[in-house]
């Protein structure tokens, strides 16, 4: 558990009255948790830019089976990245129309470069790359349990 600061900062009082009435749709009780996340979020974000930092996350695609080849296009691209895609999960939307997330992890670049491919293949609807850090012990605060 890591050490406890506190800090004070001055913010526009239109600013904070904005910030409260987002965080309280957002569903935060406390300011603190709220600046914590959004701490973390910046740090993350920052951190899985770097080319070569590992990540883990989330490619979700969009696309309708009935497209000659296609299903096994996405899978053969699958197999080729068997050490980068280390789960995923298939749901029949409707008739037409396939939903696939694939779970990720590996360098950001090449999670990056993953995910351009499979999401640019043709006629993939849909497709979209979300990526965290697997590393959040480096992200002082996250075990830490503050009062309120
Ligand atoms: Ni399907």
């Amino acid at each position: 558990m890591s050490k406890l600061s506190r800090i004070g900062i001055a913010v526009n009082s239109d600013l904070l009255e904005r910030f409260d009435a987002f965080i309280g749709a957002q569903g935060y009780t406390n300011r603190s948790e709220a600046f914590r996340d959004l701490i973390r979020d910046r740090l993350i974000r920052r951190s899985v830019q770097s080319p070569h930092e590992e990540v883990v996350g989330t490619i979700t695609l969009v696309y309708d089976h009935h497209v000659r080849l296609l299903p096994e296009k996405l899978t053969e691209l699958q197999h080729e990245h068997q050490n980068t895609i280390i789960s995923s999960l298939h749901v029949h939307l409707d008739h037409d129309n396939c939903l696939e997330v694939l779970v990720v992890r590996g360098k950001s670049n090449e999670v990056h470069r993953l995910a351009n491919l499979l999401i640019s293949t043709r006629v993939v609807k849909h497709g979209q790359l979300t990526v965290t850090t697997p590393h959040m012990h480096t992200l002082a605060g996250t075990h830490t349990s503050v009062s309120k």
